[in-house]
């Protein structure tokens, strides 16, 4: 009997674990910086070089890296926060490498650091521009629409986490995932 992984079969290489941290040695930085340029330029077209701001200047940037022999080895899942006003705590650029969607719950588990971190840190609402096509992903994650607006030439929305589905937690958290897709066996 062989076990196939639903929706993975072609893929060369399946990571076993990943982790979620807030970004903190140099090689986590510059390859959160990286994938950010690698969706948001090469993929998304949204910014031309560089999709860098002025937020960067203040945001907590978080990753997930996919490891290797049990040690973290590359960022390949990215989102920022950052206090907008007292209170009022918002998230961006949340990237999950191509090669890693749908596997691991990265993006999933990228917002849940995100919120609860920013809950941590006396958040008392959360709010984050979402692409319409990921409107229906966060909606199962808690979120709601507060209504639309163009961003790039894109549709997005106006989206806020529900507080109450994300408890607070410090900065010192290091989560593990491990994938586990659905099998289908084959006779
Ligand atoms: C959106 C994104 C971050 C999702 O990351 P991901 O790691 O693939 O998502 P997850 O694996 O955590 O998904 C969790 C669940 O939501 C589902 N899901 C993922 N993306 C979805 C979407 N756009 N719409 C609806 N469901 C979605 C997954 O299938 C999974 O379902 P399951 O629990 O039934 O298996 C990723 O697709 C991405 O980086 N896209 C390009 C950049 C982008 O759009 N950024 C967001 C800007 S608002």
């Amino acid at each position: 009997m062989t076990v196939f992984l639903e929706g993975v079969e072609e893929r060369p290489f399946i990571p076993t674990e990943y982790v979620v941290r807030l970004a903190s040695p140099s090689w986590e930085r510059a390859g959160y910086h990286a994938l950010r340029r690698e969706v948001f330029c090469t993929e998304q077209h949204i910014f031309a070089d560089d999709d860098r701001d002025t937020i960067d200047d203040i945001a907590i940037p978080i990753i997930a890296a996919c490891c290797m022999a049990g040690m973290p080895d590359r960022v390949v899942g990215a989102v920022r926060i950052h206090e907008a006003e007292p209170g009022v705590w918002r998230g961006s650029r949340l990237a999950v490498h191509a090669d890693h969607r749908k596997l691991g719950r990265i993006g999933a588990e990228l917002i849940r650091m995100a919120v609860s971190t920013a809950h941590g840190l006396g958040a008392n609402q959360f709010l984050a521009q979402v692409q319409e096509q990921n409107v229906l992903f966060f909606r199962r994650l808690h979120w709601k629409s507060l209504g639309t607006i163009t961003l790039h030439g894109l549709l997005h929305h106006d989206m806020q986490a529900d507080l109450s589905r994300y408890p607070a937690h410090g900065q010192d958290q290091t989560w593990l995932l491990r994938p586990q897709p659905r099998t289908r066996q084959v006779a």
